[in-house]
């Protein structure tokens, strides 16, 4: 995506004033008489989010009140200002007063420009910002950047955006910031020994596969990211009714996260080793798919029985994970849309994280906060542990019940992880699904930001 922020000098910007309902009335004294008469004439009140572009006495635009919620409001959405790309005029405008978050202001603008332009002329908006004083703009532009990948990837749909093209996507990532780029494709997945990873893949037309990036110094501790890449999740046999299936697409959210947090770390070039696994594949049906009750190896050596081929998300972490475990990575981090049950608990806009590290939790959850990315921590319940219980092999990946889905399945996948392993698992969603202020609709970058600012904080 290209910059948002002009900065060059520009004196002639648009200035954009912040009002809040206890603002108004002063700033409204402040105005031209003209200027005030048109915001009584249009009913202005400041309300969070609505914006009146004022003109000046030559009936050009001489500035812009847009409204947000006062301080001590109930809820603050500090991305309000992320609305405005779309409501303004093309032109370039600066921030004349700050809001109550200058830089987080200034990224929702970035983020909020994004429009989904692969099959028609995207309508986005052509609205420059001055970056406000104090903000890196260049380290926004690589965060927006970064975003802007994932939900371009997400937004794909499934027919261009299969495993190999997922596999492509990845290799022009690892390209641009020199990384290294290897993948295990169709039946040398089974030589590899990923039986689970091509047990799923398998029915597809579309080879599944195992895409791996690495990157950086040697020397610098090693962390592992692990994202979920089903392009597409039909359920398998035990299909998913059509209002199920229609989001499918999305399916690889936790790879495009994953890449987008790839992209952010080697472009700020941070002191870590990085290593990017993504078992790419196509849940599809055929005579060869993968059949309810079946029962695999795993890489692990766990043998899994299929309750059910629509929890194939877990199947395919699982022996990307039991890889990652191998060689002993200082921080091990996965993500996917892995259950409807996270967006029950928690809705669409607050994955649930798991992990048993207190410090690393109580850093998750501070870094979610503080970048506007936020994240929710749940709960690895050693006594549901028992629901995966097999009554033929070492566990089932479906547990019958349906009671608490996501963190059965986080229970799930910690069963491939040894315990000495600091593990963070994210059950994302990657999609909005109505539009808001910096999140357009469709696929979003989840936990990336957050998370791209606690590896800042230990290994910038
Ligand atoms: N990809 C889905 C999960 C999903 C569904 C995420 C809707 C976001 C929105 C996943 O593969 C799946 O189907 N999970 C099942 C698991 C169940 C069969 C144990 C689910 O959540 O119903
Ligand atoms: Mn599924
Ligand atoms: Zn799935």
């Amino acid at each position: 995506m290209p910059s948002i922020f002009e900065t060059s000098s520009t004196p002639s910007a648009v200035p954009i004033t912040f009002v809040t309902k206890s603002s108004w009335p002063g700033i409204k004294e402040s105005l031209s008489p003209e200027a005030r008469n048109f915001a009584e004439a249009n009913v202005y009140a400041a309300k969070p989010g609505s914006c009146l572009i004022l003109p000046g006495s030559d009936g050009r635009i001489a500035q812009v009140l847009f409204g947000i919620e006062d301080a001590d409001a109930r809820h603050r959405d500090l991305f309000r200002p992320g609305s405005l790309p779309g409501l303004l005029p093309t032109g370039i405008y600066r921030f004349a007063n700050a809001p109550h978050d200058a830089r987080l202001a200034a990224l929702a603008f970035a983020l909020g420009s994004y429009r989904f332009g692969r099959y028609r002329k995207a309508e986005e908006p052509d609205v420059r910002l001055v970056p406000p004083d104090g903000v890196d703009a260049a380290e926004l532009d690589r965060l927006a950047d970064a975003a802007c990948l994932a939900r371009d990837l997400v937004n794909t749909p499934s027919n261009d955006m299969g495993p190999e093209e997922l596999e492509a996507a990845a290799k022009q990532v690892a390209e641009r910031f020199g990384a290294r780029f290897s993948s295990i494709v169709g039946d040398e997945l089974l030589q590899q020994n990923h039986p689970l990873i091509h047990a799923v893949g398998r029915a597809s037309t579309r080879t599944p596969r195992l895409i791996e990036l690495n990157w950086g110094d040697a020397d610098h501790p090693k962390v592992t990211l692990v994202g979920k890449g089903v392009c597409f999740d039909t359920g398998g046999l035990d299909l998913k009714p059509s209002s199920s299936m229609l989001l499918m697409k999305k399916d690889m959210g936790g790879a495009a996260n994953v890449l987008a947090l790839a992209q952010m770390v080697m472009d700020a070039k941070l002191k870590l080793q990085l290593r990017v696994l993504i078992p790419a594949v196509e849940n599809a049906v055929a005579g060869n798919a993968f059949r309810p009750m079946d029962v695999f190896p795993s890489r692990k050596g766990l043998t899994v029985e299929i309750g059910n081929t629509d929890a194939e998300g877990r199947l395919i972490l699982a022996d990307a994970l039991a890889l990652a475990d191998e060689d002993k990575p200082e921080l091990l981090i996965d993500m996917g849309t892995l259950t409807g049950a996270a967006r029950v608990a928690l809705g669409p806009e607050l994955p649930p994280f798991y992990t048993n590290d207190e410090a690393l939790a109580a850093d998750v959850a501070r870094c979610a906060a503080a970048e506007n990315d936020p994240l929710w921590r749940m709960p690895l319940w050693a006594p549901y542990d028992s629901w995966l219980d097999s009554k033929v092999a070492t566990l089932n990946n479906a547990p019958s019940g349906g009671f608490a889905g996501s963190i059965t399945c986080a229970l799930f996948l910690q069963r491939f992880v040894e315990p000495t392993t600091r593990w963070l698992h994210l059950d994302i969603f990657a999609w909005t699904p109505s539009a808001k202020p910096g999140r357009p609709e469709g696929g979003e970058c989840q936990a990336a930001r957050a998370l791209y600012k606690l590896l800042s904080e230990r290994y910038g």
